[in-house]
This record gives C-alpha cells, sequence and structure tokens, in this order.
C-alpha cells in the first residue's frame, strides 16, 4: 500500500480540504436549495412525445416491414409486424389522450385491423396478399394522420431501404 506522507501530497490534500471546505460555506450561504451534502438530484424521467413514438418506434418497423416484405422475409417479417402492433398497444398505454382523443380507441378502430390482415398475410407467405395488406396499413398511418390533424405527416410505402447494416433477406 502507498503510504500519502510526502509532503506535496500532504500539502496539496489540506489544500483540497480548504477548497472543499470553501464551497460548503458557499453552498448553505446559498440557501436551502444547495443544501450541503444533499444526494445529486435524480435524472427526470424522460417523457416521450407521441411524435418521438411515432419516429423510434412507428417508423422504423413500417419501414422495415415493407423492406422484409418486398424481400418476402416472412420469419422477419412475422417478427416486425408483432413489434409494430406492440408498439402501438405501448403507445396507447403511455399517451393515453391525444388532443383530446383516446389513443387506445383510435389504434383500435383506424390500424389494428389492417395489421391483423397483414399478419395473416405474413403467416400465409402470399407476397401478393402482403403488398395489397401492407399498403393498406399505410393508408390507416395517414388516416390516424389527418383526423388528428397531422394530415403533413405522409407515410408511403418505403421504395428505398435506410438500415445498411441489417440484412433484409430470408436466411
Ligand atoms: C393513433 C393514431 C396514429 C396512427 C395509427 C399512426 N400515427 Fe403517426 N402520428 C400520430 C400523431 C398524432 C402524430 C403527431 C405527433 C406529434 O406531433 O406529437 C404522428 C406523427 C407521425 C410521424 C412524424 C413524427 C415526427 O416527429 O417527425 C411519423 C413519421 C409517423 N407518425 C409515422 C407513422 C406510421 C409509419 C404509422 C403507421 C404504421 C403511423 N404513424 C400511424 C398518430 C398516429
Amino acid at each position: 500500500m502507498q503510504r500519502i506522507d510526502h509532503p506535496g501530497v500532504v500539502r496539496s490534500a489540506r489544500w483540497a480540504a480548504a477548497v472543499a471546505l470553501t464551497a460548503c460555506l458557499a453552498a448553505s450561504a446559498a440557501g436551502p436549495a444547495t443544501a450541503v451534502g444533499q444526494a445529486a438530484a435524480p435524472q427526470p424521467d424522460y417523457h416521450p412525445s407521441m411524435g418521438d413514438l411515432m419516429t423510434m418506434a412507428v417508423q422504423p418497423r413500417h419501414t422495415k416491414l415493407g423492406i422484409a416484405g418486398k424481400a418476402r422475409n416472412w420469419p422477419y417479417a412475422a417478427y416486425e409486424a408483432s413489434e409494430l402492433k406492440n408498439a402501438f398497444g405501448r403507445i396507447a398505454r403511455t399517451i393515453p389522450s391525444f388532443n383530446g382523443n383516446d389513443t387506445a380507441a383510435l389504434v383500435n378502430t383506424r390500424i389494428k385491423e389492417p395489421l391483423e390482415v397483414l399478419d395473416s398475410a405474413i403467416k400465409a407467405r402470399d407476397g401478393r396478399r402482403f403488398d395489397a395488406a401492407y399498403a393498406e396499413v399505410t393508408k390507416a398511418c395517414n388516416v390516424c394522420h389527418r383526423t388528428l390533424n397531422h394530415d403533413a405527416v405522409v407515410i408511403k410505402v418505403p421504395d428505398v431501404g435506410m438500415f445498411p447494416d441489417q440484412d433484409f433477406r430470408p436466411r
């Protein structure tokens, strides 16, 4: 073990203590808001907005699903369709109401059924049915956007992928 009896070390330890004491005195003079010895405030929770959730939980999955369907990669499409469906479930729980509209009700009336039709096309490994069902899901995205006064957000069937590190071809 190293002993700290080097004069330079002792001096700098004293110096550090003095600096700390000065900081404490300054903090207590500033009032209770900066109480001495108080633990660092916990990081506030992150509450993603509807736009955040659309950008990170919905849009990339919609894109990936489109690419996987085009590649007729059924196991992956089944996985991603389930992820997308669950993302809508979590969104409805996280943001139960959007501008006074019941999110769960909107998800149920607007996109639940198109997602189920898509799922059955994937299970049937039917490419043509997938293409039609995927177009309907995409339409449903836009219907909800229009319903919630966000018709500026227009979703389309992707014609290009944006995930250069992921292979969407069937294994
Ligand atoms: C339940 C209704 C609803 C459904 C269904 C829905 N959206 Fe949205 N979406 C919204 C709302 C509301 C906004 C605007 C959120 C905001 O501005 O805070 C939005 C915004 C977006 C945005 C813009 C986010 C941004 O900040 O740039 C994208 C992208 C998006 N949605 C993608 C999709 C896709 C893809 C689908 C279909 C797979 C979809 N959405 C289905 C309600 C919905």
